[in-house]
């Protein structure tokens, strides 16, 4: 059997797009909490109140926003915002976590708002509130043998670091982020895996204004924050917890040549390297990559790198890598000949062997495999394939069943990609695919977007039961979690 006897199957889900309860128990709004819906071809705006009263919708990214002079993020009466309930975890996670049980699963991803934690920042102290609900989330978990698996950051920091103290730009942010991730470990003490950002290449790709070079520049000054922050913590868990093991996570950003001319190939290496190896060199190694001062020439950034970063940096090594697939797209200096396609956070080139999801995204199992394999031989350290999924349109049927054939074929060929990886060498401690359960999508803000093998009863705007009903994909992963993976018919 080619799955280890303590793979980690199971799901994962995020605070901001499952909880809801975006103003319950003590919680200050984090930026998605003033996002409305979207759709893949129009943007999630944020909206803002003028001091006049009036109101107004911006663009915005999770950590970024366009407010004009004298605005405050705000929320418009009437509107719907879709994360203020979400698929309402905050209310059902007893009865989540039990489905997720009856599944099979020995490990739940999540993350812990850090605005439900700390709503004024570490000035304004912890929210007991909150820390009681993660206590109840992890002993509902340990109740069944799950794991969780926490993260410390996935969009869902209060939103006034971002507005009054500049987010991640501001080098404060860093030992927030620090204490936050230090108070987290100490007092969850139930939990053994930790990781500090999810996607946390997504800070290169939060640029509204591509031709702004300053908005260039802060991207990376933003991320190399979250490297330093990511470190610091990484280190503290190191220095004081040696039985628990702590990741960070990149965003799959995974891409093939699209022709056999080798300039595609070259620059197919550069992008794999520009937008995931990036980080993960950084945060596995210790240290930023050879290649990084090519980039950083070419986008005119001037990165201010102390001496104490580059001991954070080394010190601050992690214990495995965590990455998220869902696609790949193709890269080519040939543009003439190719049809571009969307995917998560960009697109690229269409890879006519491979379907499409109903959102644009090309499905390639086999790429999995591919990159199982590249990332274990450049790191040789433990891989967590930690999101995986397809979002699809589901159909509720009168009689409360949902039929998904094309999820089950999704998640079948995927598992076998990592069954053929682990026989052939990698090793990959777990699986948990994304929004087990239907959630908000983070992209567009749609629920019609579903990724769960549990069906939410509720619609775009809201409307619905939020009652729970079991997918045909769930007997089927509840077989596969069951059987070790033994059993993928
Ligand atoms: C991942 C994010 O990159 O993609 C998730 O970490 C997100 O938060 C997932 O939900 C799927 O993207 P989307 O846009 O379909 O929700």
């Amino acid at each position: 059997m080619s799955f280890p006897k303590n793979f980690l199957w199971g799901g994962d889900i995020s605070a901001n797009q499952a909880e809801g309860g975006w103003n319950e128990g003590g919680k200050s709004p984090n930026m998605t909490d003033y996002q409305l819906g979207g759709t893949k071809d129009t943007p999630r705006m944020a909206t803002y109140q003028m001091e006049d009263g009036s109101y107004g919708k911006t663009e915005a990214s999770i950590e970024n926003v366009n407010l004009p002079e004298g605005a405050k993020l705000a929320c418009i009466p009437g509107e719907f915002y879709p994360n203020h309930k979400a698929t309402d975890f905050y209310h059902h996670y007893k009865e989540d976590i039990a489905l997720f049980a009856e599944m099979g699963f020995k490990a739940l991803n999540l993350t812990l708002s850090w605005a439900r934690i700390y709503p004024q920042g570490i000035k304004g102290g912890v929210n007991q509130e909150g820390v009681d609900f993660y206590h109840l989330v992890f002993q509902e978990c340990k109740k069944y043998g799950i794991e969780p698996l926490v993260h410390l950051y996935k969009y869902d920091m209060p939103a006034f670091y971002i507005t009054e103290m500049n987010g991640w730009l501001n080098r404060e942010l860093i030992d927030e982020f620090y204490q936050f991730g230090q108070f987290a470990i100490d007092e969850f003490s139930e939990v053994i895996y930790w990781s500090t950002f999810n996607e946390i290449n997504v800070a290169q790709f939060t640029i509204i204004d591509e031709s702004d070079p300053k908005q260039v520049q802060d991207a990376y000054v933003r991320l190399h924050n979250q490297l330093i922050a990511s470190g610091k913590v990484v280190k503290y868990l190191h220095d004081h917890y040696s039985e628990k093991k702590i990741g960070c996570m990149v965003a799959g950003i995974f891409t093939h040549p699209y022709t056999c001319d080798p300039k595609d190939q070259a620059l197919n290496q550069k992008s794999m390297q520009d937008k995931f190896y990036y980080c993960a060199d950084t945060f596995v190694r210790g240290h930023y990559p050879s290649y990084a001062k090519r980039l950083w020439k070419e986008l005119g950034i001037e990165m201010n790198i102390s001496e104490e970063d580059v001991k954070i940096l080394k010190e601050g090594k992690v214990d495995f890598l965590e990455f998220s697939y869902y696609f790949t797209n193709l890269v080519t200096i040939h543009n003439e000949d190719a049809e571009m396609i969307g995917g998560n956070l960009i697109g690229g080139v269409k890879n006519p062997y491979l379907e499409v999801s109903d959102w644009g995204w090309a499905k390639d199992p086999d790429g999995l495999k591919f990159f199982l394999h590249e990332m274990y031989d450049r790191y040789q350290i433990p891989l967590m394939n930690c999101e995986n999924g397809l979002g699809a349109i589901d159909v509720l049927e009168e009689d409360g069943t949902i039929h998904d054939p094309y999820r089950i074929d999704y998640h079948r060929s995927h598992i076998k990609a990592m069954s053929d990886a682990i026989d052939e060498g990698v090793d990959l401690m777990g699986y948990t695919t994304w929004g087990c359960i239907d959630l908000v999508s983070a992209g567009t803000g749609e629920i019609r977007k579903r990724y769960g093998f549990i069906y939410v009863d509720v619609d775009d705007y809201g409307n619905g039961t939020y009652k729970r009903y079991k997918k045909d994909s769930f007997a089927y992963y509840q077989k596969v979690c069951q059987s070790n993976g033994g059993d993928l018919n």
